[in-house]
Protein backbone atom coordinates (compact mmCIF):
# COMPACT_ATOMS: atom_id res chain seq x y z
CA UNK A 1 0.00 0.00 0.00
CA UNK A 2 1.03 3.44 -0.77
CA UNK A 3 2.24 5.62 1.78
CA UNK A 4 1.64 9.79 2.10
CA UNK A 5 4.94 10.09 3.37
CA UNK A 6 6.09 11.36 -0.37
CA UNK A 7 5.80 14.98 0.34
CA UNK A 8 7.41 18.47 0.09
CA UNK A 9 7.62 20.81 3.61
CA UNK A 10 5.38 23.34 3.66
CA UNK A 11 5.89 23.86 7.28
CA UNK A 12 4.42 27.68 7.93
CA UNK A 13 0.32 27.72 8.44
CA UNK A 14 0.34 31.17 7.29
CA UNK A 15 2.59 29.48 3.86
CA UNK A 16 0.42 30.47 0.69
CA UNK A 17 -0.08 27.46 -1.94
CA UNK A 18 3.57 26.27 -2.36
CA UNK A 19 4.36 25.94 -6.05
CA UNK A 20 4.50 21.92 -6.09
CA UNK A 21 1.92 20.85 -3.87
CA UNK A 22 2.85 17.60 -1.73
CA UNK A 23 0.79 14.66 -3.22
CA UNK A 24 -1.29 12.27 -0.76
CA UNK A 25 -1.29 8.63 -1.00
CA UNK A 26 -3.73 6.39 -2.52
CA UNK A 27 -5.83 6.44 0.68
CA UNK A 28 -7.18 9.05 3.47
CA UNK A 29 -8.73 6.22 6.14
CA UNK A 30 -7.24 8.36 8.91
CA UNK A 31 -5.98 12.08 9.15
CA UNK A 32 -2.74 9.82 10.27
CA UNK A 33 -1.96 8.69 6.03
CA UNK A 34 -1.02 12.70 5.71
CA UNK A 35 1.92 13.39 6.80
CA UNK A 36 1.44 17.23 8.75
CA UNK A 37 3.52 18.76 6.00
CA UNK A 38 0.37 17.56 3.98
CA UNK A 39 -2.31 18.40 5.93
CA UNK A 40 -0.74 22.26 6.01
CA UNK A 41 -0.52 22.13 2.36
CA UNK A 42 -4.30 20.29 2.03
CA UNK A 43 -5.53 23.42 4.34
CA UNK A 44 -3.94 25.72 2.54
CA UNK A 45 -4.90 24.81 -0.75
CA UNK A 46 -8.46 24.03 0.68
CA UNK A 47 -8.21 28.21 1.37
CA UNK A 48 -7.23 28.83 -2.10
CA UNK A 49 -10.29 27.28 -3.67
CA UNK A 50 -12.26 28.78 -1.33
CA UNK A 51 -11.10 32.34 -2.28
CA UNK A 52 -11.05 30.92 -6.30
CA UNK A 53 -14.69 29.94 -6.15
CA UNK A 54 -16.11 32.13 -7.57
CA UNK A 55 -14.64 32.22 -10.99
CA UNK A 56 -16.89 29.25 -11.67
CA UNK A 57 -15.91 27.82 -14.71
CA UNK A 58 -12.54 30.14 -15.20
CA UNK A 59 -11.56 28.97 -11.61
CA UNK A 60 -7.46 27.80 -12.65
CA UNK A 61 -9.05 24.18 -11.36
CA UNK A 62 -12.35 23.84 -13.38
CA UNK A 63 -10.70 21.12 -15.59
CA UNK A 64 -8.22 20.21 -13.12
CA UNK A 65 -9.82 16.26 -12.68
CA UNK A 66 -11.14 15.73 -16.20
CA UNK A 67 -11.45 12.26 -17.10
CA UNK A 68 -11.67 11.06 -13.46
CA UNK A 69 -14.84 9.84 -11.89
CA UNK A 70 -15.91 9.05 -8.22
CA UNK A 71 -17.99 6.88 -6.81
CA UNK A 72 -19.62 7.82 -3.63
CA UNK A 73 -20.67 4.62 -1.54
CA UNK A 74 -22.96 5.24 1.65
CA UNK A 75 -24.40 2.99 3.79
CA UNK A 76 -25.25 5.13 6.53
CA UNK A 77 -27.37 8.66 6.00
CA UNK A 78 -25.00 12.19 4.66
CA UNK A 79 -26.06 15.12 3.94
CA UNK A 80 -22.27 17.34 4.32
CA UNK A 81 -20.39 14.43 2.96
CA UNK A 82 -21.82 13.77 0.26
CA UNK A 83 -23.15 16.56 -0.96
CA UNK A 84 -19.69 18.09 -0.67
CA UNK A 85 -18.07 15.42 -2.29
CA UNK A 86 -21.06 15.63 -5.20
CA UNK A 87 -20.16 19.48 -5.60
CA UNK A 88 -16.39 18.94 -5.75
CA UNK A 89 -15.72 16.77 -7.85
CA UNK A 90 -17.74 18.31 -10.50
CA UNK A 91 -16.30 21.88 -9.27
CA UNK A 92 -13.01 19.92 -10.43
CA UNK A 93 -14.34 18.89 -14.06
CA UNK A 94 -14.79 15.42 -13.03
CA UNK A 95 -18.09 12.65 -12.91
CA UNK A 96 -19.50 11.39 -9.97
CA UNK A 97 -21.43 8.10 -9.67
CA UNK A 98 -23.69 6.73 -6.28
CA UNK A 99 -24.23 2.98 -7.07
CA UNK A 100 -27.00 2.29 -4.35
CA UNK A 101 -25.19 1.37 -0.90
CA UNK A 102 -27.32 -2.40 -1.33
CA UNK A 103 -25.30 -3.39 -4.13
CA UNK A 104 -21.55 -1.82 -3.66
CA UNK A 105 -21.83 -2.51 0.34
CA UNK A 106 -24.74 -5.28 1.08
CA UNK A 107 -24.20 -8.76 1.42
CA UNK A 108 -24.99 -8.68 -2.53
CA UNK A 109 -21.07 -10.17 -3.10
CA UNK A 110 -17.77 -9.62 -1.27
CA UNK A 111 -16.81 -6.25 -1.03
CA UNK A 112 -13.30 -7.36 -2.66
CA UNK A 113 -15.79 -7.44 -5.80
CA UNK A 114 -16.91 -4.28 -5.28
CA UNK A 115 -13.44 -2.61 -5.15
CA UNK A 116 -12.22 -4.40 -8.13
CA UNK A 117 -15.00 -3.78 -10.31
CA UNK A 118 -14.71 0.03 -9.47
CA UNK A 119 -11.04 0.49 -10.00
CA UNK A 120 -11.51 -0.37 -13.68
CA UNK A 121 -14.14 2.76 -13.99
CA UNK A 122 -13.45 5.13 -11.48
CA UNK A 123 -10.28 6.42 -9.51
CA UNK A 124 -11.42 7.12 -6.27
CA UNK A 125 -13.84 5.90 -3.50
CA UNK A 126 -15.46 7.86 -0.60
CA UNK A 127 -16.70 5.30 1.49
CA UNK A 128 -19.15 5.82 4.72
CA UNK A 129 -19.57 2.42 6.57
CA UNK A 130 -19.44 1.28 10.22
CA UNK A 131 -15.82 -0.78 10.76
CA UNK A 132 -12.59 0.84 9.62
CA UNK A 133 -12.06 -2.62 9.16
CA UNK A 134 -14.17 -2.79 5.60
CA UNK A 135 -12.12 -0.09 4.32
CA UNK A 136 -8.96 -2.01 5.08
CA UNK A 137 -11.02 -4.49 2.70
CA UNK A 138 -11.14 -2.51 -0.23
CA UNK A 139 -7.78 -0.96 -0.13
CA UNK A 140 -6.34 -4.47 0.32
CA UNK A 141 -8.16 -5.90 -3.04
CA UNK A 142 -7.51 -2.85 -5.37
CA UNK A 143 -3.76 -1.69 -6.82
CA UNK A 144 -4.98 1.62 -8.33
CA UNK A 145 -7.90 2.97 -6.43
CA UNK A 146 -7.68 5.94 -4.14
CA UNK A 147 -10.19 5.44 -0.88
CA UNK A 148 -11.35 8.02 0.95
CA UNK A 149 -12.76 7.28 4.90
CA UNK A 150 -16.17 9.34 4.63
CA UNK A 151 -16.97 8.76 7.91
CA UNK A 152 -16.88 4.74 10.10
CA UNK A 153 -17.32 3.91 13.62
CA UNK A 154 -13.63 5.12 14.27
CA UNK A 155 -12.98 7.86 12.21
CA UNK A 156 -14.06 10.82 10.40
CA UNK A 157 -10.51 12.31 9.07
CA UNK A 158 -12.75 14.38 6.24
CA UNK A 159 -14.98 16.15 8.89
CA UNK A 160 -11.86 17.29 10.80
CA UNK A 161 -9.94 18.89 7.62
CA UNK A 162 -13.41 21.27 7.49
CA UNK A 163 -12.75 22.21 11.49
CA UNK A 164 -8.96 22.97 11.34
CA UNK A 165 -9.67 25.09 8.27
CA UNK A 166 -12.42 27.00 10.20
CA UNK A 167 -10.36 27.17 13.12
CA UNK A 168 -7.23 28.41 10.94
CA UNK A 169 -9.86 31.12 9.51
CA UNK A 170 -10.58 32.17 12.47
CA UNK A 171 -7.36 32.25 14.42
CA UNK A 172 -5.05 32.78 11.15
CA UNK A 173 -2.33 30.32 13.61
CA UNK A 174 -3.72 27.91 15.43
CA UNK A 175 -0.68 26.76 16.94
CA UNK A 176 -1.01 27.01 20.97
CA UNK A 177 -4.04 27.70 20.96
CA UNK A 178 -6.76 25.46 23.25
CA UNK A 179 -10.04 23.45 21.71
CA UNK A 180 -12.49 21.66 24.83
CA UNK A 181 -13.75 19.02 22.52
CA UNK A 182 -17.10 17.87 25.22
CA UNK A 183 -19.05 14.49 25.42
CA UNK A 184 -18.84 11.33 23.30
CA UNK A 185 -15.05 10.02 22.80
CA UNK A 186 -16.22 9.00 19.37
CA UNK A 187 -15.02 9.03 15.19
CA UNK A 188 -15.01 12.84 14.95
CA UNK A 189 -12.84 12.81 18.71
CA UNK A 190 -10.53 10.70 17.14
CA UNK A 191 -10.01 11.99 13.85
CA UNK A 192 -9.76 15.87 15.29
CA UNK A 193 -7.13 14.74 18.01
CA UNK A 194 -5.31 13.93 15.72
CA UNK A 195 -5.33 16.87 13.04
CA UNK A 196 -5.21 19.04 16.06
CA UNK A 197 -1.77 17.37 17.34
CA UNK A 198 -0.38 17.75 13.89
CA UNK A 199 -0.95 21.17 13.74
CA UNK A 200 0.41 22.29 17.18
CA UNK A 201 -3.73 22.81 18.80
CA UNK A 202 -4.08 21.76 21.96
CA UNK A 203 -7.02 19.30 23.16
CA UNK A 204 -8.61 19.08 26.19
CA UNK A 205 -11.60 16.04 25.52
CA UNK A 206 -14.39 15.82 28.69
CA UNK A 207 -16.19 12.85 28.36
CA UNK A 208 -18.01 10.63 31.11
CA UNK A 209 -14.81 8.10 31.79
CA UNK A 210 -16.92 4.39 30.12
CA UNK A 211 -17.45 6.86 26.75
CA UNK A 212 -13.67 8.61 26.70
CA UNK A 213 -11.49 8.13 23.69
CA UNK A 214 -9.94 5.12 23.36
CA UNK A 215 -5.82 5.15 25.27
CA UNK A 216 -4.14 3.92 21.81
CA UNK A 217 -5.81 6.75 19.97
CA UNK A 218 -4.41 10.09 22.12
CA UNK A 219 -0.80 7.65 21.81
CA UNK A 220 -1.20 7.64 18.04
CA UNK A 221 -1.74 11.17 18.36
CA UNK A 222 0.46 12.22 20.51
CA UNK A 223 3.33 10.55 18.05
CA UNK A 224 2.23 12.96 15.62
CA UNK A 225 2.39 15.88 17.86
CA UNK A 226 3.84 19.09 16.67
CA UNK A 227 5.06 22.67 18.35
CA UNK A 228 4.42 21.38 21.60
CA UNK A 229 0.92 20.05 21.38
CA UNK A 230 -0.29 18.07 24.10
CA UNK A 231 -4.16 16.45 24.91
CA UNK A 232 -5.90 15.67 28.48
CA UNK A 233 -8.44 13.27 28.59
CA UNK A 234 -10.64 14.69 31.53
CA UNK A 235 -14.16 14.22 32.98
CA UNK A 236 -15.38 17.53 34.09
CA UNK A 237 -16.73 19.67 31.16
CA UNK A 238 -16.09 23.33 33.24
CA UNK A 239 -12.67 22.09 33.21
CA UNK A 240 -12.25 21.43 30.01
CA UNK A 241 -13.75 24.37 28.58
CA UNK A 242 -12.47 26.83 30.98
CA UNK A 243 -10.44 29.34 28.99
CA UNK A 244 -10.87 27.34 25.78
CA UNK A 245 -10.43 29.26 22.40
CA UNK A 246 -12.63 26.88 20.76
CA UNK A 247 -15.30 24.35 22.39
CA UNK A 248 -16.97 21.46 20.22
CA UNK A 249 -19.80 19.30 20.58
CA UNK A 250 -20.82 15.93 18.90
CA UNK A 251 -24.39 13.89 18.91
CA UNK A 252 -24.23 11.58 21.93
CA UNK A 253 -25.36 8.68 19.97
CA UNK A 254 -24.13 7.97 16.80
CA UNK A 255 -25.50 6.41 13.96
CA UNK A 256 -25.32 3.10 14.43
CA UNK A 257 -25.54 3.17 17.99
CA UNK A 258 -29.54 3.75 18.00
CA UNK A 259 -30.21 1.21 20.36
CA UNK A 260 -28.49 2.63 22.85
CA UNK A 261 -29.84 5.65 23.28
CA UNK A 262 -31.50 5.59 26.53
CA UNK A 263 -28.39 5.07 28.34
CA UNK A 264 -26.34 7.22 26.84
CA UNK A 265 -28.63 10.44 27.33
CA UNK A 266 -28.19 9.27 30.99
CA UNK A 267 -24.69 9.17 31.17
CA UNK A 268 -23.53 12.36 29.11
CA UNK A 269 -26.35 14.38 31.66
CA UNK A 270 -24.49 17.20 32.30
CA UNK A 271 -21.80 17.29 29.06
CA UNK A 272 -24.48 19.73 27.33
CA UNK A 273 -22.59 22.79 25.94
CA UNK A 274 -25.33 25.38 27.39
CA UNK A 275 -24.37 29.50 27.84
CA UNK A 276 -23.33 28.65 31.05
CA UNK A 277 -20.85 26.32 30.11
CA UNK A 278 -19.52 28.10 26.95
CA UNK A 279 -19.15 31.58 29.63
CA UNK A 280 -16.32 29.37 31.11
CA UNK A 281 -14.12 29.19 27.64
CA UNK A 282 -12.56 32.64 26.46
CA UNK A 283 -14.40 35.76 25.84
CA UNK A 284 -13.88 35.31 22.33
CA UNK A 285 -14.04 31.34 22.22
CA UNK A 286 -16.31 29.99 19.01
CA UNK A 287 -18.68 27.35 19.32
CA UNK A 288 -17.89 24.13 16.88
CA UNK A 289 -20.50 20.77 15.66
CA UNK A 290 -19.64 18.65 12.73
CA UNK A 291 -23.90 18.45 12.28
CA UNK A 292 -26.47 17.04 12.41
CA UNK A 293 -27.05 18.52 16.09
CA UNK A 294 -29.69 17.65 18.53
CA UNK A 295 -30.59 21.08 20.64
CA UNK A 296 -31.60 20.37 23.75
CA UNK A 297 -29.64 17.39 23.87
CA UNK A 298 -25.60 18.07 23.27
CA UNK A 299 -26.15 21.50 22.46
CA UNK A 300 -28.89 24.33 23.41
CA UNK A 301 -29.96 26.03 20.86
CA UNK A 302 -29.07 29.61 22.13
CA UNK A 303 -25.54 28.54 21.86
CA UNK A 304 -25.77 26.70 18.58
CA UNK A 305 -27.97 29.61 16.82
CA UNK A 306 -25.46 32.31 18.59
CA UNK A 307 -23.07 35.00 17.64
CA UNK A 308 -20.39 32.80 18.39
CA UNK A 309 -21.41 29.70 17.02
CA UNK A 310 -19.23 28.55 13.58
CA UNK A 311 -21.21 25.41 12.58
CA UNK A 312 -22.62 26.62 8.90
CA UNK A 313 -18.40 27.67 8.43
CA UNK A 314 -17.47 24.13 9.44
CA UNK A 315 -20.31 22.99 6.68
CA UNK A 316 -19.24 25.03 4.05
CA UNK A 317 -15.83 24.50 4.75
CA UNK A 318 -16.09 20.29 3.98
CA UNK A 319 -16.69 21.40 0.21
CA UNK A 320 -13.56 23.39 0.44
CA UNK A 321 -11.22 20.67 1.84
CA UNK A 322 -12.57 17.83 -0.02
CA UNK A 323 -11.99 19.44 -3.21
CA UNK A 324 -8.56 19.66 -1.69
CA UNK A 325 -7.93 16.46 -0.57
CA UNK A 326 -9.49 14.98 -3.82
CA UNK A 327 -6.90 16.87 -6.28
CA UNK A 328 -4.07 16.16 -3.93
CA UNK A 329 -5.17 12.38 -4.40
CA UNK A 330 -5.36 12.25 -7.87
CA UNK A 331 -2.38 14.54 -8.62
CA UNK A 332 -5.00 17.46 -9.79
CA UNK A 333 -2.36 19.73 -7.99
CA UNK A 334 -0.19 19.46 -10.83
CA UNK A 335 -2.86 21.89 -13.09
CA UNK A 336 -3.95 24.01 -10.13
N1 LIG B 1 -20.81 16.21 9.54
C1 LIG B 1 -21.18 15.30 8.64
O1 LIG B 1 -20.44 14.38 8.29
O2 LIG B 1 -22.41 15.48 8.11
P1 LIG B 1 -23.19 14.40 7.26
O3 LIG B 1 -23.45 13.22 8.14
O4 LIG B 1 -24.46 15.12 6.87
O5 LIG B 1 -22.37 14.03 6.07
N1 LIG C 1 -20.49 10.96 15.46
C1 LIG C 1 -21.51 11.17 14.46
C2 LIG C 1 -21.02 12.08 13.40
C3 LIG C 1 -22.02 12.41 12.33
C4 LIG C 1 -21.45 13.31 11.27
C5 LIG C 1 -21.93 9.83 13.87
O1 LIG C 1 -21.06 8.99 13.61
O2 LIG C 1 -23.12 9.62 13.67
Amino acid sequence: MDTISDTKSVSSEDAVAPDVMPRTGRTYLSVLDLSPEALEACLTLAARLKRERHLGADAPTARALRGHSLALLFDKPSLRTRTGFEIAMRELGGNVTCPPSADALGTREPLADVARSLERWVSVAAIRTSEQMRLREFVEATTRLRIVNALTNEEHPCQALADCLTVRERWGAVRGRTLAYVGDGNNVAASLTHAAMMLGLNLRLASPKRFALPEATLTAARRVARHGATVVQLQDPVEAVRGADAVYADVWTSMGQEADQTRRRAAFQGYRVTSALMAEANDDAVFMHCLPAHRGEEVDADVLEGPRSVVFDQAENRLHTQKALLLMMLGGTDLC
